[in-house]
């Protein structure tokens, strides 16, 4: 990843069903938790991979029904696609190593001769990739009978069960933990292998990223049969991998505090909003703190006191502009003084505003361009907005306390955002 000019401090490399995302969670307290701790604390020198077994489209509908960040890479289809950046460039090199020992043909040949399974939707069958549903009974006979007749023809595959009912078929060298191996490879011959990498995973097709060399490893506290089973079978003894007590993202954040990774305490875990220390402002958690008091005050959760417009005037510089994504441009006082009528509009509904690829560019002495993107859940929609923003940040007198400051916020419609509601859309 060009973005980082060192090794990352640490590389995440996250499962997304059941394990990023809690599919139990209509509130997705913990994702939101997670999401709110990298942002101000990592994202600025260190990696987020996800890597799932959805195909890019069943990926891409995830992200519009659940609040998640933007990762760095996207490992898809079982480890079968890696994508780089915004835009998912797909790495060629990881296509063609895929191709060896493997001819997709002769898998659905094969496969066809077996009634017990049950092919699913035509999304989840991709190049490297052929999947179907089995009963968690027949599972294991049925792996073992199409590995040998596959090997008499030729073709050197692997299957992997999960989450008690699918199987993929895929080349041997394919997989979420071959392909982190494929990443780390890249990385150390870029001389940029990271520092910590922790593996977090629920099911069967996360077990092998597992066993990839020095990294550590989370089972969430929900993970599947098949994963633990694994882990006995195979990892009993390794003091680098848990099984967390919590759930889905709440075990990341356990583990990241575990294994003493970093910072490991949400800013959504605290309630104090007053002046930041001086060792930890720094753009990122100003801004993180500056939406999440937003959220806070539209879901009537701070009380509707004139003390957190103060506070949130006090960032804001009295000649700083905002440029709404509309394009409508007010002062940011004026901004603030508009949110007084909206105190509480979202109490009670599901509403919440995330932060996303915090970037920062120190352009001055104590003065930063900010650029991020901003997302709000409201009921069933999503929409975003690109911000680009100058902070300043100065000690003040006392110099025991930091001052951020917003000299100026511009926003900008995420593509496919514009079109919905745009009025509620406050800042
Ligand atoms: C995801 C994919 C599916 C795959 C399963 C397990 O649900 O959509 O095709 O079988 O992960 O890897
Ligand atoms: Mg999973």
């Amino acid at each position: 990843m060009d973005r980082l000019k060192a090794p990352a401090r640490l590389m995440i490399v996250s499962d997304l069903d059941h394990t990023m995302v809690d599919h139990h969670d209509p509130e997705n307290m913990s994702i939101l938790r997670f999401n709110a701790l990298w942002e101000a604390h990592y994202r600025h020198d260190s990696l987020l991979v996800f890597s799932t077994g959805r195909s890019p489209t069943l990926y891409k509908q995830l992200r519009k029904e659940k609040p998640m960040l933007t990762p760095d890479i996207t490992i898809m289809s079982v480890g079968t696609e890696i994508t780089y950046g915004n835009k998912m460039v797909p790495d060629d090199g990881w296509v063609e190593f895929l191709n060896k020992k493997w001819d997709r043909k002769i898998v659905t040949e094969e496969t066809s001769k077996f009634p017990e399974l049950t092919l699913q939707s035509e999304t989840e069958q991709r190049p490297h990739k052929v999947s179907f549903y089995v009963d968690k009974d027949k599972a294991q006979n049925v792996t073992t009978a199409i590995s040998e007749i596959l090997g008499k023809r030729g073709l050197d595959v692997k299957i992997i069960y999960s989450g008690g009912m699918d199987l993929d078929i895929l080349p041997q060298g394919a997989g979420k933990g071959q392909a982190l191996a494929y990443l780390h490879k890249k990385f150390k011959t870029e001389g940029k292998l990271p520092t910590n990498t922790l593996v977090c995973g629920d099911s069967g097709n996360d077990a092998e990223l597992f066993s990839i060399p020095d990294v550590y490893g989370v089972m969430v506290s929900n993970a599947q049969e098949e994963l633990l089973r694994w882990h006995t079978e195979n990892a009993k003894n390794n003091p680098k991998i848990i099984h967390a007590t919590e759930r889905c993202a709440a075990g990341i954040i356990q583990a990241i505090g575990h294994f003493k990774l970093g910072p490991n305490t949400s800013p959504r875990d605290s309630s104090d909003f007053s002046n930041h220390e001086l060792e930890n402002v720094s753009p990122s958690n100003v801004l993180v703190k500056f939406f999440l008091i937003l959220e806070r005050w539209r879901r009537a959760e701070v009380e509707n006191c004139e003390m957190y417009l103060a506070s949130m005037k006090a960032d804001c510089d009295s000649t700083g502009i905002l440029v709404h994504p509309s394009g409508a441009e007010l002062s940011l006082h004026d901004a603030i003084n508009g949110l007084k009528s909206h105190y509480g509009d979202k109490q009670g509904k599901l509403f919440r505003i995330w932060v996303d690829q915090i970037l920062s560019t120190k352009i001055g002495s104590d003065t930063w361009l900010v650029k991020f993107k901003q997302w709000e859940l409201s009921g069933e929609e999503q929409q975003g907005c690109v911000n680009t923003a100058i902070i300043n940040i100065k000690n003040s007198a006392d110099s025991a306390v930091a001052v951020a400051t917003y000299m100026h916020i511009h926003q900008t419609w995420l593509e496919g955002s514009g079109a919905k509601d745009q009025s509620t859309w406050l800042f």
